[in-house]
């Protein structure tokens, strides 16, 4: 017997094979690009996660267990609109998380006083209702067009099983769900333009969503039946994997974005500290965490521009823990959502000297990102989250 987890990143897709006990067995990665076309906006084209997946399950399906597939469960960036016509055709590009054009729309539904009260969020611009608007009002002939919106994990979950479901901890992201009561809201709907019969299914998100599609399962070579979970947003997952269930557990994700997650023990929406509050994977759980939008991506940005490898950058500055230097980097540089809520914000490097070199630059965007996770800390003590164990996870850690 055999399961098989997707990670649907922002950067790539990873697919870990373990046994029945969750032991690994084999591991696949695949690679594909984010577009920027303008300043703020950020999307990906879903047939490169399906050509991902692809990849990366042809390459697992070598392992003799293998066959013995029995369930797969995705995990998947949070926040895109994928947006299907009634064919299922991909209408557009997914619209990501971290792309701030729908600010305008995002300050006009949090300025209704039920968006917050139902959602337990600020509508920031990287959610997905605001997306919408913005489709509705620079691409009409799309909107009209919209069947069903599909989280990037619910497309893959799609793909595998042919029917539109999605977990509640991906879909308390949307700003469309009743996040207390675990229910797409008829209210957070008609603010959006949008209908229920628009929506996926909703599951909890360690149920069972669908069967494998049998073509696929006939393609992959598989012996019996295997069954697809409804899946979490990536840090949900996450904090499943990472066990963290009960008040006083957390981690700290250093992935595109920075994350700092506490587990709630019950549904305490603190939206006026820009903290996310959502639903957790497993039914009758909530997390809270505080989301910045450049994390790892600060560092790459400075990788790129002075043509080193990010791994370069930090080596050169040793092992031993130094107190800040006196140049300062704000880390802003796709807007901010933890503590600040502003998409306009933009980065910023202070106290540059004549002597200052690449090294102190580096220390500066590794310091401005620290500090940064520090206010997501700040908001969630104000909220009343305990954070006694901490692990620290994603590709930055490395
Ligand atoms: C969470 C968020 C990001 C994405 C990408 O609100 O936007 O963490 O899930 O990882």
């Amino acid at each position: 017997m055999a399961y098989l987890g997707i990670d649907l990143g922002t950067s790539g897709l990873r697919a870990l094979l373990t046994d029945a006990e969750g032991a690994p067995l084999a591991s696949a990665e695949r690679h594909y690009e984010v577009a920027h076309p303008h300043s703020g906006w950020s999307e990906q084209d879903p047939a490169d996660w399906i050509a991902a997946l692809e990849g990366a399950v042809a390459e697992l399906s070598h392992h003799p267990a293998f066959p013995g597939l029995r369930g797969i469960g995705v995990a998947g960036h949070m926040h895109g609109a994928t947006l299907l016509d009634a064919q299922n055709r991909v209408l557009r590009p997914c619209i990501l998380w971290n792309d701030t054009r729908s600010h305008a729309e995002a300050a006009r539904l949090d300025a209704m006083p039920e968006a917050r009260a139902l959602s337990g969020n600020i509508v920031f611009p990287g959610f997905t209702a605001p997306k919408l608007e913005w489709v509705r009002a620079h691409e009409p002939e799309t909107f009209a067009q919209v069947a069903k919106v599909l989280l990037p994990a619910a497309y893959l979950n799609f793909h595998l099983t042919g029917e539109h479901v999605a977990d509640m901890s991906d879909s308390a992201g949307t700003s469309w769900l009743d996040t207390g009561a675990r229910d797409w809201s008829d209210t957070l709907l008609d603010a959006g333009h949008m209908r229920r019969d628009q929506m996926p299914r909703l599951v909890e998100g360690c149920a069972p969503a669908a069967p494998l599609r049998r073509e696929l399962a006939r393609a992959w070579g598989l012996a019996g039946g295997c069954v697809v979970a409804g899946g979490a947003g990536d840090n949900a997952a996450a904090a499943c994997g990472t066990g963290v269930l009960h008040e006083g557990e957390g981690f700290v994700s250093l992935g595109t974005s920075g994350v700092l997650l506490a587990a709630r023990g019950g549904y305490a929406p603190d939206p006026g500290s820009a903290l996310h509050t959502f639903c957790h994977a497993i039914p009758d759980q909530w997390y809270q965490m505080g989301v910045m939008l450049s994390c790892t991506d600060s560092l790459n940005w400075l990788a790129r521009i002075s043509g080193k490898h990010p791994s370069e950058l930090t080596a050169a500055l040793g092992e031993e823990l130094r107190a800040p230097g006196r140049v300062r980097f704000l880390p802003y540089l796709s807007g901010e959502r933890t503590p600040h809520n502003d998409a306009a914000i933009r980065g910023a490097f202070t106290g540059i000297g004549a002597e200052t070199g690449l090294e102190e630059l580096t220390r500066a965007v590794l310091e401005g990102v620290a500090f940064g996770l520090r206010d997501s800390a700040e908001a969630l003590r104000g909220a009343g989250a305990r954070l006694d164990r901490l692990l620290a996870i994603g590709g930055g850690t490395g």
